[in-house]
């Protein structure tokens, strides 16, 4: 009964929102009023809806003492996370689970009474705890987690670098926190933590939170949180690791094999912090420490506060990929500081990151090198929307509607790219510098709090006239679908020279006798390309309608199938893979698709690979099930979410 009332107070709240503060998208924008402030409690509480998790704001927490044993031969963490209830609260309070096996239930030291609610495939089930009274303290959950621990992923040490020590990583975001950990798990509510973790002998364990920087005899680790966090940013690390000081307050830890060059390849990041505080305020976070991960990692990087986690595809020895670095250190103020209320506002995460990623690239490398940057960002952005008019229009526009939906769905070009043109429209129209004190007053004003994007406009509002605010078209941009036509275009000096190459290239018959030297521009000119200008030039080829002898002259002059890059390796091979082409040695080129597809993870690189075979004949459709299969087991639970839905799209 109890449930059920809590259950028809959030409907009614998702519907206020939906009838009362959503803006009608409109075509017409120059007709649209600057909202006004919101001022009844009861809309502003309805604006925060989490249509994600199952928690209510009758009862929410403030701390966690999270007590936990990994067992990697059993691939279990065993555990007791204790919960400090806010101090007022209502007679129950619910929590996220998914997948866990509950052991104990205690409040305030006594048994509990305690129920799961219905399971969903994909939210889980609510563990709710009733009968509180105002004085109730603490809820203390002993649990084991399960095969279903999608947050998790184990390695043997077979499988590490080193293969001395088998590894382990956490990835929760976004709504994956409550498979490792019970949680009210949505981004609105935030709380401190301290945790005791006992890994293997010879093991280091690290969290986001203060970290050891050497092993301790027993592995028993104790860690620290004293910022408030949303579940999200829940992180655990454990393997065979070392750490490398970077400088003051930065620092890097990986395998030993690897742990040098992640210190050479991220020599930057004090810079880029100070860079970073310069431009938007003080870092608020202490340390800011990186852990390198497995390559089967589904993301460039993950903004855990303290020790953010990378994939260690972005070493690659000429420091050109450290954009990654740069994007997961601005979200320590958008994310990480000022958190997206809800997953429908994901938008206020991603946008602000890439925009303030691009700020810090520019200070830190100079316009030309953040032009180029600005420029693939409006480009990948041009590549989804095209497509995604056409299947799913819906998701263009910034503020999504994901009830129902997995949030996963909702990572893609529009929360990023079209987040960032959305800003820096705004950026060029008040001026810079006008601009910049806006966003740092913002970060300040909303510290460790969360934001929706009906508050973000209101805030906006303050800023822009009704001029500027017509102007923008903000409604258009944030409620309408594609992409207004006002976008900023980027411009880049450096792709100019590389968008001639590409013409150089297309305009050259692959058969012709001196074709090799007619498409080639100088080794002067390319002697300094970084891998976005090859990311380009490969595109461009792409774009451009290269044909199969075009690649293979491409491919003859610069070497790509070879090329040690990942970043590389992955563009070519989603241009060619739908082509005839390949490679300068069939055989070869087969064994290093597939040897790169069982060892890279990173969903960024597989997908448009997976891709772009589909779309190749049956033979290549079967080939590309053939390695789908033999690689699965070892990519993250998110990646092959994303895959098992493109296989059965193309079945
Ligand atoms: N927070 C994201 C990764 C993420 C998003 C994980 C949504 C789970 C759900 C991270 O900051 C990110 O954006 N990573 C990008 C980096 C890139 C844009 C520089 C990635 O992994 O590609
Ligand atoms: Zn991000």
């Amino acid at each position: 009964m109890k449930r059920i009332k809590s259950l028809v107070f959030a409907a009614f709240l998702a519907s206020a929102t939906l009838i009362c503060c959503q803006p009608a998208t409109t075509t017409d924008s120059q007709s649209a009023e600057r909202p006004p402030m919101i001022g009844d409690t009861t809309l502003r509480a309805a604006l925060f809806v989490d249509p994600h998790s199952f928690s209510t704001p009758e009862a929410t927490v403030t701390h966690l003492e999270w007590d936990a044993k990994v067992d990697f031969e059993a691939q279990e963490i065993h555990a007791t996370a204790v919960w400090t209830l806010s101090e007022t609260h209502g007679d129950q309070v619910v929590f996220d689970t998914k997948a866990l096996e509950i052991k104990e239930v205690l409040l305030d030291g006594q048994e509990a009474q305690w129920s799961f609610g219905k399971e969903d495939d994909l939210l889980g089930s609510a563990l709710v705890v009733y009968d509180l009274s105002p004085a109730s303290k603490q809820v203390a959950i002993t649990y084991t987690t399960t095969e279903g621990a999608e947050a998790v992923q184990w390695f043997p040490a077979a499988l590490t670098q080193g293969k001395r020590m088998p590894f382990l990583f956490t990835q929760s975001q976004a709504i994956l926190a409550r498979t490792w950990i019970p949680c009210q798990d949505r981004p609105g509510v935030r709380f401190t933590y301290n945790a005791s973790v006992q890994v293997p002998e010879g093991m280091l364990a690290l969290m986001s939170a203060s970290n050891p920087t050497q092993k301790a005899a027993d592995g028993k680790y104790e860690f620290t949180m004293p910022q408030p966090i949303p579940s999200y940013l829940m992180a655990l690390g454990a393997g065979d690791l070392e750490f490398i000081a970077l400088g003051e307050r930065s620092g890097v830890y990986a395998e030993p094999e690897m742990v040098r060059n992640a210190a050479f390849e991220f020599g930057q990041t004090e810079k880029m912090i100070e860079k970073a505080e310069e431009l938007y305020g003080p870092y608020y976070w202490g340390r800011y420490d990186m852990l390198v991960l497995p390559p089967s990692f589904p993301f460039g990087g993950m903004e855990n506060p303290r020790l953010t986690f990378l994939t260690p595809t972005v070493i690659v020895g000429d420091l050109s990929l450290v954009s990654l670095i740069a994007h997961e250190l601005a979200h320590s103020w958008s994310g990480n500081l000022v958190t997206n209320g809800t997953w429908n506002d994901f938008w206020l995460n991603e946008g602000f990151t890439v925009y303030f990623e691009m700020r810090i690239m520019e200070r830190v490398y100079g316009p030309d090198f953040s032009d180029m940057l600005v420029a693939l960002s409006y480009d990948d952005l041009q590549k989804e929307l095209a497509d995604m008019l056409e299947n799913d229009p819906e998701a263009t526009i910034l503020k999504q509607n994901l009830a129902g939906k997995n949030p996963d769905d909702g990572v893609n070009a529009i929360a990023y790219d079209k987040g960032f043109h959305f800003l820096k429209l705004c950026e060029q129209t008040v001026g810079r510098d006008s601009w910049d004190a806006f966003i740092k007053g913002y970060f300040e004003k909303y510290r460790f709090k969360t934001m929706v994007t009906e508050q973000f406009l209101q805030e906006l509002a303050q800023l822009l006239t009704q001029d500027q605010w017509d102007a923008i078209g903000v409604d258009q941009w944030v409620y309408g679908k594609g992409l207004p036509v006002n976008c900023p275009f980027p411009a880049s000096n450096r792709f100019f020279i590389v968008d001639e190459a590409v013409k150089m290239m297309l305009s050259t018959a692959p058969e012709a006798t001196d074709a090799k030297q007619l498409c080639y521009p100088d080794f002067q000119t390319t002697k300094f390309w970084s891998t976005h200008e090859w990311l380009r030039y490969i595109r461009g080829l792409e774009a451009g309608g290269a044909t199969v002898g075009h690649y293979a002259l491409a491919d003859e002059n610069y070497g790509f199938s070879g090329s040690p890059n990942p970043e590389i390796v992955a563009a070519w091979f989603s241009a060619i893979l739908k082509t005839n082409y390949e490679g300068y040695d069939p055989a070869i080129y087969a064994k290093t698709v597939e040897e790169f597809l069982l060892k890279v993870g990173r969903r960024k690189f597989i997908v448009p690979m997976y891709e772009s075979m589909l779309q190749g004949d049956e033979k290549r459709k079967q080939w590309a099930r053939e390695i789908y299969e033999k690689a699965r087991p070892s990519y993250h639970p998110l990646s092959q979410g994303t895959l098992d839905a493109l296989f059965a799209s193309h079945a």
